[in-house]
């Protein structure tokens, strides 16, 4: 379909697996819809009455999980949950995909969180109903990435001609996976990735990047100091201690980056400093009282935008 051609009812019965299963003129069409709805929720209160989501979460989750029930409660509809995999049949062996032809037989629509990579794309295959990604392993968060750039283009009216500095792991955060890139698909994007070594950006997502945007600026430091000078977007995020493979290099690792509020000083005046949840200590709690600090905010807006995602996979807007 042509970009000119591009509507939500292109979105209605499909899956989100990958950030880049949507060109970036859908992401427009969802961040417009997601503006109605945080302007006008009260038309939309009703708009998934009779219609039921699973989720099922195989990892940890705080934000993805609410977030998604929320939403779909506040389209009334109705929700299904496995939120710990220990009390679901996968305990007892259950492959994914007798899961999800069984689920997929009592909900609409799916959103599965799981440890490993692909497992969502695997999901995908066997799920008649929209299968969303709600994090696979070190790989993939598309969600995230929708509540990231839904926030950017709130905050600064614009998902172009800006510098995004990606700090601290960036070689098994999955919301960074996924955001930057989508992000490189914009107009005028440059990347300042800040990261050890040893955590920095997976090459094959640079090479990803590059060739879907010869244009890209992409420059690597492991000086935070460097990258909060220039930077329109600072996204902090937290060594992901449970991809390591040893516990001595989490340890060693773990406290690379702390954002302070004296090291803010030296940013620009209308920086967003973005995180996706949850932080430990790489961001200082002084810090959330700056007006730039926009995290919590973020985490607010995933549900709108998962609003907006679920009644257009849905088709009932
Ligand atoms: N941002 C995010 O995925 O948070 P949760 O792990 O709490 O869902």
């Amino acid at each position: 379909m042509g970009e000119g051609k591009v509507g939500l009812a292109s979105l209605k019965g499909r899956h989100f697996v990958d950030a880049l299963d949507f060109s970036p003129a859908e992401y427009d069409l969802l961040f417009s819809l997601a503006e109605r709805i945080v302007e006008s929720p009260e038309e939309f209160a009703a708009c998934c009455s009779g219609k039921l989501i699973a989720t099922l979460f195989y990892e940890p989750s705080t934000r993805t999980r609410l977030s998604f029930e929320a939403a779909m409660l506040r389209l009334g509809g109705k929700v299904i949950t496995v939120a710990d995999a220990s009390t679901s049949s996968v305990a007892k062996g259950e492959s994914l995909a007798d899961t999800i032809r069984t689920v997929a037989g009592y909900a609409d629509l799916i959103v599965l969180r799981h440890p490993k990579e692909g497992a969502a794309r695997l999901a995908a295959l066997y799920s008649p109903v929209p299968l969303i990604n709600g994090g696979d392993g070190a790989r993939e968060h598309p969600t995230q990435t929708l509540t990231d750039l839904f926030t950017i283009k709130r905050s600064k009216g614009r998902l172009d001609d800006l510098t995004v500095a990606f700090c601290g792991d960036l070689r098994y955060g999955r919301t960074v996976h996924s955001l930057i890139r989508a992000l490189a698909l914009r107009e005028a994007i440059r990347f300042i990735l800040i990261s050890p070594v040893e955590l920095r950006l997976p090459e094959v997502i640079k090479e990803e990047i590059r060739s879907a945007n010869p244009k890209i600026e992409l420059l690597e430091t492991e000086d935070l100091e460097v990258g909060l000078a220039e930077a329109d977007v600072l996204y902090m995020t937290r060594i992901q201690k449970e991809r390591f493979f040893n516990e001595e290099d989490y340890i060693r690792l773990r406290d690379s980056y702390v954002l302070t509020r004296g090291k803010l000083e030296g940013a620009k005046g209308d920086l967003l400093v973005m995180h996706p949840l949850p932080r430990v200590t790489e961001i200082s709690p002084e810090v959330d009282e700056d007006p730039r600090a926009v995290y919590f905010q973020q985490a607010r807006y995933g549900m709108f935008v998962r609003m907006a995602l679920i009644a257009t996979l849905l088709g009932v807007v």
